[in-house]
């Protein structure tokens, strides 16, 4: 298959730059600066963006005599100022920030052809490249920066000191597109049916007729590696999904009832009981999450033991937590390193399976569209693995579950019934350790406080508190107080990330 590699130098939006050629049918795999592969398997390579300036000690400087003139190259903001570096030009500390909107004139060639003569792109960094290397060309500029954009002719090796793979350059697509197809010759077959059957038939490979357990979840990552699995291996595929207890109203019943109408071979284990006594008395986010990790792999281990001759154990992990990030000193490393809770129990003995390894969120979607999963499973709001153990701020009872889970739901169904569930990347409803007064009829009443949550995002490491309608929320907030008993007040949260998290705990 056609594929092109992308080096990492750090920046933020690499991984954008995987997505946008993935969306064009081209397969890439991102690679930090320090662990570069032979390139022989790629027809092109990126080099990113970075925090760092080439001219501070510590930055990214792998060799790339070897690369270059030998194989299509796309240098993008630093990956574009490492290039003039290495090859003889002049990078300088730019005398004003190079950041936001800027309009680019394009020289016509194969990288920018069909872009408007004048483009709207995006710059984001400190240096310039003041001088370029002998022989290079300049083939864009804008009114601030002369070489915006610069080609080594004779060779295929490209530079440009904007960032093609964020929306705000609006023909960035194109670019990259011109640079991966037409350059690089890339054919863009990579479609959620090519890995479908690519998947299914690797699958068929590796297990052959050995036994397969799977964790399900009820989020779209484990349903769609189930129904993948499942047309590569069948019943030799068990599924277990767990009750802890703390999942949403009727959620345990309603993804049970659809995983079996998917053909899955699933076995429900209720573990409600396990939790809640573990849970007991345990106010600390960190402790709660620990204490529900360790149940949840008890529980898993006692079912999967059911299971004579299981071999291998499969899990939906994706490509963002598989990519290593580059690992330059100071800069802060992953920010969600707690959501990858679970893993293998211990003593187990299994081979991990992980389909999906090389797929981004909204391809897996595609593929769990293309594989017919049903459309409410594929559009599920993202649900944390704790579940309602982090919305119920400080000690966790099943009466406060009762109570977050009736709140939670209709939030929830009103949200349906608006139209606004797929406007949003995640709600819920929180439980407060607070109480306070109110007056219901003739009576003062002294009860709890609901936090709603809405947020809009694109992969929850930044998020927006959605701008839902005042009537709607204030539709909202009545239902719950005249419905919900325990409840006498509803809050919505208009804090975005960062600095708030979306979860409260
Ligand atoms: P935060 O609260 O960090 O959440 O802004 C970002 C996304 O991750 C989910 N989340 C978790 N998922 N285990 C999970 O499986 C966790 O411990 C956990 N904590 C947060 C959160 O719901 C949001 O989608």
């Amino acid at each position: 298959m056609d594929k092109i590699l992308i080096i990492d130098f750090g920046s933020q939006v690499t991984q954008l730059i995987g997505r946008r050629l993935r969306e064009i049918g081209v397969f890439c795999e991102i690679t930090p600066f320090d662990k570069i592969p032979p390139t022989d398997g790629y027809r092109g390579i990126i080099l990113s963006g970075s925090p760092c300036s080439v001219r501070d000690e510590g930055a990214p400087k792998p060799d790339l005599s070897k690369i270059k003139g030998r194989i299509p190259l796309l240098g993008i903001c630093y990956g574009a100022q490492y290039l003039a570096h290495s090859f003889g030009g002049l990078v300088e500390a730019s005398r004003t920030r190079e950041y936001g909107r800027a309009t680019l004139s394009g020289r016509p060639c194969s990288l920018f052809k069909g872009i408007g003569e004048k483009t709207q792109v995006w710059m984001s960094h400190g240096d310039t490249i003041s001088r370029l290397p002998e022989g290079a060309e300049i083939i864009g500029s804008t009114e601030d920066v002369e070489n915006a954009a610069f080609r080594f002719p004779g060779e295929e090796t490209w530079a440009v000191q904007f960032h093609p793979e964020v929306y705000h350059t609006t023909e960035g697509t194109k670019i990259l597109e011109n640079f991966a197809k037409g350059i690089c010759g890339c054919k863009g077959d990579w479609t959620p049916a090519s890995f479908i059957e690519t998947a299914v038939t690797e699958l068929k490979e590796t297990i052959g007729d050995g036994k397969v357990i799977l964790g399900l979840s009820g989020g779209v990552d484990s349903t769609v590696a189930a129904v993948l699995l499942n047309k590569a291996v069948g019943h030799n595929l068990t599924c277990i999904f767990v009750n802890n207890g703390l999942l949403r109203k009727n959620e345990f019943r309603d993804v049970l009832s659809s995983y079996k109408s998917m053909g899955l071979n699933v076995t429900g284990a209720d573990a409600e009981e396990d939790f809640l006594r573990a849970l007991k008395g345990i106010t600390d986010p960190e402790e709660k999450r620990k204490t529900i990790g360790r149940v949840f792999v008890e529980t898993f281990d006692k079912y999967a033991n059911r299971i004579d001759n299981a071999r291998f154990l499969a899990q939906g992990t994706i490509y963002p937590d598989v990519i290593e990030s580059a690992g330059i000193p100071g800069i802060a490393s992953k920010i969600k390193s707690h959501h990858n809770v679970g893993g293998l129990p211990e003593g187990m003995n299994l081979m991990v399976v992980e389909p999906l390894r090389m797929l981004f969120k909204d391809e897996v979607r595609r593929v769990g569209r293309a594989l017919g999963i049903p459309e409410a499973m594929i559009s599920r709001h993202p649900f944390p693995g704790p579940g309602l153990g982090i919305r119920v701020v400080g000690e966790i009872t099943r009466e406060k579950l009762d109570i977050l889970r009736e709140a939670d739901d209709i939030f929830i169904n009103a949200l349906r019934a608006h139209g606004l569930y797929d406007k949003v990347w995640q709600a819920g409803a929180i439980l407060l350790p607070v109480r306070s007064v109110g007056v219901m009829g003739d009576e003062r009443t002294y009860e709890s406080c609901v936090a709603l949550r809405a947020v809009t995002s694109t992969d929850a490491m930044t998020a927006d508190w959605a701008d839902l309608p005042h009537d709607f929320l204030a539709g909202v907030s009545n239902e719950i107080i005249r419905k919900v008993r325990g409840v006498n007040r509803v809050v919505y949260d208009i804090s975005s990330k960062p600095p708030a998290t979306i979860e409260w705990e």
